[in-house]
């Protein structure tokens, strides 16, 4: 892949708020995932783990998104994936506390923004959805009381008439610069 590829796939990403309720197939999710988790992290910890619900549970992850008017297009969307907190390494985990960074939280990003990608490059929209009730989740997941769940991946197929939105983006000489 060439870079205009690669920038035609970012451009084409978006966070997708019109799920059209079509659920998406246990064996692409699994495919997808399998795909995002070739991402780096810090000392090659993979302090993660992705928990994805497909089929009619995934209208309890749905209800756990929700609240106060937000994400109700949840309810629409097509498979569920949770990005949590998996175990770390020693050496992320001192290498992180002697410089004053939490790696972890680097890493669960870097596999999310993995996810959508590799999410929209097999023909499935997505919105990482950061809103939501973290406990009830861990319920809903049956997972412990303390694994963090920073985010929900939220996949499905747009609605037809879902445009490709263009980028609103802070100017390049804001956020990027050459010394
Ligand atoms: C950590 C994180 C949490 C987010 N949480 C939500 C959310 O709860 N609901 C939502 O509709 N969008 C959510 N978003 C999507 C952002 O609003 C969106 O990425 C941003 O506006 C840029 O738009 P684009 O993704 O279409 O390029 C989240 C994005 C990130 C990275």
């Amino acid at each position: 892949m060439n870079l205009d590829e690669i920038r035609q796939l970012y451009l084409h990403r978006q966070s997708c708020r019109a799920f059209d309720g079509r659920e998406v197939p246990e064996a692409l999710v699994r495919e997808i995932c399998s795909v995002a988790l070739l991402a780096p992290s810090a000392c090659n910890a993979q302090p993660w783990r992705l928990i994805a619900v497909t089929g009619e549970r995934r209208r309890e992850v749905a209800a756990c998104l929700q609240g106060l008017g937000m994400n109700k297009f949840a309810s629409d969307a097509g498979a569920f994936v949770a990005v949590c907190e998996g175990r770390s390494n020693l050496t992320a985990k001192l290498g992180g506390r002697m410089k004053g960074t939490d790696f972890t939280a680097n890493d669960l990003g870097i596999l999310t923004a993995h996810l959508v990608l590799a999410a929209d490059a097999a023909g499935v929209s997505s919105c990482i959805l950061g809103w939501r009730n973290e406990e009830k989740l861990r319920a809903v997941l049956g997972v412990g009381e303390k694994l963090r769940i920073p985010v929900v991946v939220a996949l499905g197929y747009a609605k037809a008439d879902d445009p490709v939105r263009p980028k609103k983006r802070k100017p390049l000489e804001e956020t990027f610069t050459v010394l």
